[in-house]
């Protein structure tokens, strides 16, 4: 991130002008199955269950929401009401967790505490605040103990909320891909392979990379105009590292954040589970398709995984993967980038500061810890304030990447390894890499009530990996709302 360039255009104001004539172009994606809010409301049916389907081309017994993988899309407007009617078909118990969204960690909201068994039903509402964040979040399952496997099953999809990003002109004249990249690890006959334990705990990976659904779609670059591409991992363990070959792309935003401009990457991008990545691609160079690939990268376990001999079958991307081809295609509108985003809000200066240490301890179900701990569901292991701003320090003691998670909160990465972050991100994951620290800003904004932080490598935390935070009224009190 450090040699990051600035981008630089000239003349944009007067192409906003011109731009504000331009309807909205719909988005290009091959996910099916889409459920787009109406006056104010998004309503949808959601069924877990377990089902043979066909992905990238091989039969495949996968773990289904509405017999698709990856589930289908909704899309709202900040101020939306959401109602989620949602069954669960599958032989374990399930719940269901909206990764990223600012709403109420309690109730029938973002409540990660519930549990629905086998067979039964659950009812999820909430209202996304008016001033929420324009942003690609998710859903997936959040059964502590069972997080992993039914992730790794296929259980994740995407949501799209429409907010202020999504109203700038050229952002609004944008072509929009969504890109929902799982991993999967299946035998000939399609059916999943139950991890060893030595994967279970270096996080379980699988060769098979598909990119909704399906493998390596291609996308189109309008001519003089914009791609808007979004991308989510949706893997329990795997972090892809991407590159556009041959071609500049500029970050607008990380997971469900904006940035104030857009930043060209100058360094491959690099995703952890459950991070998200807003990009644009100007179609302003010569003709032709580019290739979008995910290399190998090493989450430090290179060590342990080194002489243990698997055979064919050794959990490794040793190759380079191809996400998606880019192509241009025909003019739709000449749209330039953008030359400013949204400014990002100014926080007050942090009046606690706090330490996280994460380590890994003997094998067994607490082999992962948070602070010499292992999570525990009815000890509360951190306690807030609303309406404060607190400084975390993330240290990572271990040599394996952790990338740290923090629900119904948002926050701002400033450091790294002591070193200010430029342009700092807001995002709801961040990785720390083996042995190195990351200090974040975290505001407590709006909600009460009890939820978690915990590694996004879903096995580190259905094994230990997770803390309890309580956010309470300033009086002390931790009222329900
Ligand atoms: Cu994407 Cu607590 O999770
Ligand atoms: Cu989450
Ligand atoms: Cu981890």
């Amino acid at each position: 991130m450090k040699r990051r360039q600035i981008l630089q255009y000239a003349g944009s104001s007067v192409a906003a002008i011109a731009l504000s004539r331009c309807s909205k172009v719909p988005p290009e994606t091959d996910l099916v199955g889409r459920s787009v809010s109406q006056s104010g409301a998004l309503v949808v049916d959601l069924t877990a269950a377990e089902q043979t389907l066909t992905i990238s081309g091989q039969s495949a017994q996968l773990l289904t929401y509405n017999h698709q993988v990856p589930g289908p899309l909704w899309e709202m407007q900040a101020g939306d009401t959401v109602q989620v009617n949602f069954t669960n078909h599958l032989a374990d118990p399930t719940n269901l967790h909206f990764h990223g969204l600012h709403i109420p960690p309690t109730g029938r909201a973002d409540n990660v505490f519930l549990s629905v068994p086998p067979g039964e039903r659950q009812q999820y509402q909430f209202v996304i605040p008016p001033e929420h964040s324009g942003g690609l979040f998710w859903y997936h399952p959040h059964h502590h103990g069972l997080v992993a496997e039914q992730v790794f099953g296929g259980l994740a999809g995407p949501i799209i909320v429409r907010g202020a990003v999504d109203q700038i002109p050229e952002i609004q004249a944008a072509a929009e891909s969504i890109l929902v990249l799982q991993d999967f690890d299946l035998s000939r006959r399609g059916r999943r392979r139950e991890p060893m334990p030595m994967f279970r705990r270096w996080g379980r990976q699988g060769d098979l990379i598909t990119v909704n659904g399906d493998r390596t779609p291609t996308l189109t670059i309008p001519q003089g105009g914009l791609l808007r591409l979004r991308l989510l991992n949706a893997s329990p363990s795997r972090i892809y590292q991407l590159r556009l070959n041959d071609h500049p792309w500029y970050l607008i935003g990380i997971d469900g954040g904006t940035l104030p401009e857009p930043v060209e990457l100058t360094e491959d991008l690099v995703l952890a589970p459950g991070n998200r990545a807003d990009v644009l691609v100007a179609g302003d160079r010569t003709p032709g398709a580019y290739s979008l690939v995910s290399l190998p990268y090493d989450r430090g376990i290179s060590d342990m995984m080194a002489g243990m001999g698997h055979g064919t079958h050794t959990h490794r991307q040793r190759a380079v993967v191809a996400i998606a081809h880019l192509q241009y295609g025909e003019t739709i509108h000449t749209v330039p980038l953008p030359s400013t985003l949204l400014a990002s809000p100014v926080l007050a200066p942090p009046s606690r500061r706090r330490e996280f240490v994460l380590d890994h301890g003997i094998d067994g179900a607490q082999s992962f810890l948070i602070n010499g701990r292992g999570f525990a569901h009815d000890r509360i292991d951190t306690r807030v304030e609303l309406g404060t701003v607190e400084e975390w320090r993330i240290i990572n003691n271990a040599g394996m990447d952790h990338p740290f998670h923090l629900h119904t909160n948002a926050f701002q990465v400033i450091r790294r390894n002591g070193e200010p972050v430029l342009l700092p991100a807001w995002q709801d994951v961040v990785n720390v890499k083996a042995y190195a620290t990351v200090d974040i800003l975290v505001p407590f904004n709006d909600y009460v009530g009890k939820t978690v932080y915990h590694c996004h490598i879903l096995d580190h935390e259905d094994q230990g990996m997770m803390g309890i935070i309580e956010m309470r009224q300033p009086n002390g009190h931790a009222r329900d709302i």
